[in-house]
């Protein structure tokens, strides 16, 4: 593995980032933003091309150069493979689509045991060569922690099962509830799935993963700890922290935040709703947290902006397990020099010389 970021008690290249993710003594805090790479820039416009983005993801040249965009443009201090969390459900011909301005569409939504066996399991090497050889490139040619990623089975499945993006999440729910075989059977095999792409992502030279579980607050907090929780974390669990940090994410999950951190979690990832200083009291000092300003705010003015990192900023208190994000992606029409300043504005916040102040 030659992007292989250590910590800053050890010798080799140092990062801030895997600091911060592992609660660490560092000097600077480290920021990256979620869906960086694409969207709103310009120069990925220009090289993005037509067709699918699940196209533009299996070509790895042009996916590398598409990664390595954000960090060359902002200056951030990890980069997020550019990919899709429908690329592996994709690769073993499920029938998914992405359609653009829309998101996930399937042809023929699962709805029966019968589709279970469109659901086969994933060999990297054979259904998703393109990624390990992006992050190969990546991992020659990028100055900084490559974060690797997959979906949480939860959403996965919701998009497999709804058919199309949806709020509601109404036929996801009525399989959990009325079909708990099925369920169980069904997030079985997308967390083999998800832990295959992630393992074959680390061995590659991913330097840490993110687990997108976007929708977990979307479900109650009961069905969220009994028809979801166990699958992420057997996912999360059968990855080695020894060897990379593990990020774990989701919108509206300020109920569930316990069990977002207990499902295996170094970091959890927090949305804008969810206050810094609150998210710390119900996880604790030992474990980090990457967040949290608002995607919304980032269309607004600079002074707008500039109050809201500096309140987030004060509010995680010098606390060393803080990695600067948005609460949710990146916004398309968000402009590029906002997410700048944000970054200028991070970096420039000194954190004190030692742990204890
Ligand atoms: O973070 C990054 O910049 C890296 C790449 C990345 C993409 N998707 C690229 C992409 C990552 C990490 C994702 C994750 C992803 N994809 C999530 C989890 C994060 C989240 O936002 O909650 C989800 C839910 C998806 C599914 C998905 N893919 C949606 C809802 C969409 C939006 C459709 C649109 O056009 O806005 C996509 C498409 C997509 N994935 C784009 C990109 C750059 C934009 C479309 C394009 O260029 O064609």
């Amino acid at each position: 593995m030659e992007n292989s970021f250590l910590s800053s008690d050890e010798t080799d290249l140092k990062s801030d980032f895997i600091s911060a993710c592992r609660n660490e003594h560092h000097s600077q805090v480290p920021v990256w933003f979620m869906r960086q790479a694409g969207r709103s820039l310009p120069e990925y416009k220009k090289i993005r091309g037509e067709g699918s983005i699940l196209e533009a993801a299996s070509d790895p040249e042009r996916a590398a150069q598409i990664t390595l965009q954000p960090v060359e443009r902002y200056g951030v201090d990890a980069a997020i493979l550019f990919s899709d969390i429908m690329v592996p459900v994709h690769s073993i011909d499920f029938g998914v689509e992405i359609q653009p301005g829309i998101g996930p569409v399937v042809e023929n939504p699962f709805k029966s045991i019968e589709d279970l066996k469109r659901l086969r399991a994933l060999e990297p090497e054979v259904d998703v060569p393109y990624v390990g050889e992006t992050i190969k490139i990546l991992s020659r040619e990028c100055p900084v922690p490559i974060i690797g990623f997959a979906g949480a089975p939860f959403t996965v499945a919701s998009y497999l099962i709804e058919g199309k993006p949806s709020r509601s999440l109404k036929k996801t729910k009525a399989l959990m509830e009325k079909e708990p075989h099925i369920w169980d059977l069904l997030m079985n095999k997308l967390s083999e799935i998800t832990i295959s792409s992630l393992n074959h992502q680390i061995e590659s030279g991913a330097s840490a993963i993110q687990l997108f579980d976007s929708w977990a607050g979307l479900i109650d907090p009961k069905s969220y700890e009994q028809k979801v929780f166990p699958y992420s974390k057997k996912v999360l669990s059968s990855i080695d922290n020894s060897l990379v940090p593990k990020i774990h994410f989701g919108v509206g999950t300020q109920p569930i935040l316990h069990l977002i951190a207990a499902a295996g979690a170094d970091v959890v990832g927090i949305d804008s709703k969810t206050p810094i200083d609150v998210a710390r009291e119900k996880l604790g000092d030992e474990i980090a947290i990457q967040g949290n300003l608002d995607p919304e705010i980032c269309l607004e003015s600079i002074e707008v902006v500039e109050e809201a990192v500096s309140k987030i900023l004060t509010l995680n208190n010098n606390n060393f397990g803080h990695i600067f994000n948005l609460g949710h992606g990146v916004l398309p029409n968000t402009d590029p020099e906002i997410l700048s300043r944000v970054v200028e504005m991070v970096h420039s916040h000194k954190l004190p010389e030692s742990k204890n102040g």
